[in-house]
């Protein structure tokens, strides 16, 4: 079976599926984008995923080539062509292809791009051991809440993550921790469930969402104030959540272990109702 590729409205194989080198994507980083999966074959939570894409596009004033329904459409569309029993979904938006200039191009027509690829499930034994994070410098610009394809200080972060043997990077600006580099952290101090507010710090995660809604839903306070490292390190219980990493226990933070080191209560309790909602 093929990995599916679509460009403009156009599917087709993804080794056929191109774009203009003088794309602003690629010369500029100018475009937006979204990651979203299928559990039992369908999309989750597509319309939350679509709404964030209207809401990056509009934030970058980039007109949208089709509305919701018609995306969720080439969605449904690509998902049926893959054909797998779980797809991982790419959404790309830029504002296309022009002669290099820094100011847009005096009339936009975007480039809109979707891949579908097989997506397997995690491994098991990361949810059932935990994983190690470590702290990196949020360099990234001041609005993280916008979707965007720019992603150096994340792609930075991540590899040196990979390259010390920790699974995931946690951005600290000012002494607290925003968010991972593709995932929203949360904290369980003293019963009550922390993670940072949503603002231009942070992407607001369709995953975040849901958490915050099981928290309460299961009786648990929850508190939406900054988080400063070193309070973070001291939680009793620290995991992350995102559309790829689900719920995730973190057991250490550069090095220092979290609680008692294995995956706590409570957030062993938030995933498993997060896995009843998504896929049971
Ligand atoms: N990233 N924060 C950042 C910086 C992210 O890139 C992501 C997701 C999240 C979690 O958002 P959500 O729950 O909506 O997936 C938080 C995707 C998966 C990626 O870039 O691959």
């Amino acid at each position: 079976m093929p990995d599916i590729g679509f460009v403009n409205g156009r599917f087709l194989p993804l080794e056929e599926a191109t774009v203009s080198v003088e794309d602003r994507g690629f010369q500029f980083g100018d475009g937006v984008y979204e990651v979203i999966r299928t559990y039992h074959g369908r999309p989750f939570h597509l319309d939350a995923h679509l709404a964030r894409l209207e809401r990056s596009a509009k934030a970058i004033e980039l007109p949208l080539p089709w509305n919701i329904q018609q995306w969720t459409a080439h969605v449904h569309e690509g998902i049926k062509r893959g054909g797998y029993a779980e797809s991982k979904v790419y959404l790309q938006l830029t504002r296309g292809a022009a002669p290099r200039d820094h100011s847009f191009p005096a009339s936009t027509k975007p480039t809109a791009v979707m891949t579908v690829r097989e997506m397997r499930p995690m491994d098991p034994a990361l949810q059932a051991s935990g994983v190690t994070v470590m702290t990196m410098d949020d360099w990234r610009w001041g609005r993280c809440d916008i979707k965007s394809v720019n992603l150096l200080p994340n792609v930075m972060a991540r590899q040196k993550a990979k390259t010390e043997g920790a699974n995931e990077a946690l951005f600290v600006r000012g002494g607290r921790v925003t968010e991972g580099s593709s995932s929203n952290v949360f904290g369980v101090i003293k019963g009550r469930i922390c993670t940072t507010p949503t603002g231009p710090g942070i992407l607001p995660g369709v995953t975040r969402v849901l958490v915050l809604r099981i928290a309460k839903s299961s009786g648990l306070s929850v508190s939406e104030t900054e988080l400063p490292l070193r309070r973070l390190i001291s939680a009793d219980e620290v995991f992350l959540s995102g559309t790829t990493v689900e719920v995730l226990p973190v057991v250490r933070i550069d090095g220092r272990r979290i609680g008692n080191g294995k995956p706590g209560r409570i957030t062993r309790s938030i995933a498993e109702s997060f896995r009843l909602m998504a896929g049971g």
